[in-house]
């Protein structure tokens, strides 16, 4: 990959564990963040300022990618600039209207969560979070780029729950994932089409890392919107 990745977030803690593996597979990184600082993040990678709240931030941001991996915390506001319909809805929608601005076509990997088709969850009283986030993933699968949504299960620092990475399709578990294993699994993605097209779940559990990431991507079903374009 010539041009860079843009890691939106990725001086957070996910978006910093993706940037770093982007970075040790010697793919160019960009990250994009509201306030870059230099002494947080490795040596060599761009730095860009822009807010997803505010689409004429990311037009140079993301200028030029081949693919973009979209790592935002939403707020939990009801309303107004912290709430998930800003970050997690309109902020999904602006990055892909700038990645396609310049007729692009990046592979655009959306770090979503489980529990999204679950409207009863008592994580959607925050500011209706749950069904933002799943209009921000629906933006997503119908915006004709490659892409593939991810939903960690509840994040950790630590393999807690195993070091085995469970894929699922039918968001109706729940249990631990670590940060290094979707960061894992969001630069796995990002090598090849076996998981474009693709929603998925991710759960740790006992057992052995995954060695071969294409063979789990090519075990999942194609999203719907696929099917009806006929891929
Ligand atoms: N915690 C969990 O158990 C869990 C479970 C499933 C999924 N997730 C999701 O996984 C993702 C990564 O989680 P994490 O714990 O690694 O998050 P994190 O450390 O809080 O990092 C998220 C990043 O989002 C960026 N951000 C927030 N608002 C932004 C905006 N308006 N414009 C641009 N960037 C913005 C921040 O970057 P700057 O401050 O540099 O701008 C921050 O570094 C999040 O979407 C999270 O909701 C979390």
């Amino acid at each position: 990959m010539h041009s860079p990745v843009a890691v939106i977030g990725g001086a957070g803690r996910l978006g910093s564990l993706v940037t770093r593996r982007l970075l040790d597979e010697g793919v160019k990184v960009r990250v994009v963040s509201r306030n870059p600082q230099r002494g947080r993040l490795p040596l060599g990678v761009e730095l860009h300022r822009a807010d997803v709240r505010y689409a004429d931030t990311l037009t140079d941001a993301l200028r030029g990618c081949s693919a973009i991996v979209f790592t935002v915390e939403p707020g939990t506001a009801d309303s107004g600039p912290d709430s998930p319909e800003t970050t997690v809805h309109d902020g999904v929608r602006n990055a892909l209207a700038a990645a396609m601005e310049q007729g692009g076509r990046p592979h655009f990997v959306l770090i979503s969560q489980i529990f999204v088709t679950r409207r009863e969850h008592p994580m959607n009283a925050y500011g209706r979070l749950l069904d933002w986030r799943l209009r921000g993933e629906d933006a997503v699968r119908e915006s004709g780029l490659p892409y593939t949504v991810m939903r960690p299960s509840w994040l950790t620092d630590d393999r807690i729950a195993g070091d085995r990475v469970r894929l699922e399709q039918d968001d109706r578990g729940d249990g631990w994932v670590s940060r290094s294993a979707v960061a894992e699994a969001s630069v796995a993605a990002l090598r090849g089409p076996a998981a474009v097209g693709r929603t998925f779940e991710l759960y740790n559990e006992p057992g052995r890392p995954p060695a071969d990431w294409d063979q789990m991507f090519g075990r999942l079903r194609p999203d719907r919107v696929l099917e009806r374009w006929g891929a």
